[in-house]
């Protein structure tokens, strides 16, 4: 019996049995390539990812032709900094607006553009009291990146309220949305955010890694990133003619494999959200402990703690020794943990497959390694 104590869902959730029944059954019965075929198993092929892109649109509120498969979420965020970068009409005097709440993978690109002298300036969104986004303080930007979940706090940002403020101050301001987080806890519906670019990865929500969605409001409007396979109509010597979207955002064959596993994790999530009173009832009753200080509040989806005169690595280690999986550490979020003057910290996460009592033997072995 496998005796391991999940509670790292945000790092990577665990498999639905229908996901690994539908990826297996891909590749045992029905693989084939994608959009080069044309016997009827590689047809089959194409109508699976379409079904699967249909899906993702309907999941989001979006069109098919918006949904672009990528191999993650950092895939996508780099994606859309080449994408919006690589216009024609780009400037070097752009500028760009993050916050603390950011994952490296959604601020890092920017930073690195700023280094090369890509971008003029980075502003910094203002974080209320409590962390969240403070739709009164929005600078005035071309571009605006938006955590709507982080995933050391896990609250969810109210994305609608900080576009509406980010517009008012530039009616053209980009907005690019990192929702890795919120997507597993929270509907995402893109037309009433007003976001121009989404980003997920496939492995948040229950399906396989090396798939991801990047949602482009506008996918005509861009010049691709990336060329080569199908996503060219025609070619000359010395030309091209693009496949209108979303062919000509998918050079290369895609993560078909993955992509079949799609369908079964957006039904299954949808079902089988996290059961969030687990946090709360580990919130209350690590509260009891004094050496343990939560970050995160009670409502959170994720619940992030440190313990006085412990490395949060030491913590997780001694965690895992008792099989209970946790992540600890900067969490790839380093900016929101120096601005809690911390190096790292100690998160719980659940989903549908824990239960009251993973939590109660948590609680067990963390007052057995303050002891
Ligand atoms: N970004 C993922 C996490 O928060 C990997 O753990």
């Amino acid at each position: 019996m496998n005796k391991i104590i999940y509670l790292d869902a945000a790092a990577s959730a665990l498999k639905p049995n229908q996901v690994i029944a539908a990826e297996a059954g891909f590749m045992r019965k029905s693989y084939a390539n994608a959009g080069r075929g044309v016997c009827a198993r590689a047809v089959a092929v194409d109508d699976m990812v379409s079904h699967a892109r249909a899906r993702v649109a309907n999941f989001i509120n979006a069109k098919p032709n918006q949904i672009v498969f990528t191999s993650g979420a950092t895939d996508g965020l780099n994606r859309v900094v080449n994408i919006v970068t690589g216009q024609s009409e780009y400037k070097k005097s752009a500028t760009a607006a993050v916050s603390d709440l950011d994952h490296h993978s959604a601020r890092l690109p920017w930073q690195e553009l700023l280094c090369r002298g890509k971008i003029k300036k980075m502003f910094m969104c203002e974080l209320d009291e409590i962390f969240d986004i403070n739709s009164n303080k929005i600078p005035k930007t071309d571009f605006l990146i938006i955590t709507a979940m982080s995933n050391v706090l896990g609250r969810a940002q109210d994305v609608k309220k900080i576009i509406a403020a980010a517009r008012k101050k530039n009616l053209n301001v980009i907005t690019i949305v990192d929702a890795s987080q919120y997507v597993v806890h929270k509907k995402i519906d893109v037309k009433k955010w007003d976001c121009d670019f989404m980003v997920f990865s496939g492995h948040k929500i229950g399906a396989d890694t090396g798939v991801g969605i990047l949602y482009i409001r506008n996918p005509e409007k861009y010049f691709p990133d990336k060329f080569g396979g199908g996503m060219v109509m025609s070619v000359s010597k010395d030309n091209f003619v693009l496949n209108d979207a979303p062919e000509k955002w998918e050079a290369g064959t895609l993560p078909l494999t993955q992509i079949a596993g799609l369908i079964p994790a957006i039904d299954y999530l949808e079902k089988n959200r996290p059961n969030l009173d687990l946090i709360k009832y580990a919130y209350d009753e690590l509260s009891k402990l004094p050496r343990v200080k939560i970050l995160t509040k009670r409502d959170a989806a994720i619940l992030s703690f440190v313990v006085d005169g412990m490395h949060p690595l030491d913590v997780g280690a001694m965690l895992g020794a008792y099989d209970i999986c946790v992540r600890a550490g900067n969490m790839c979020a380093s900016w929101i943990h120096q601005r809690l003057k911390i190096a790292g910290s100690i998160r719980i996460s659940v989903g549908s497959w824990n239960k009251v009592a993973d939590i109660k033997k948590f609680l067990s072995v963390i007052k057995k390694i303050l002891r």
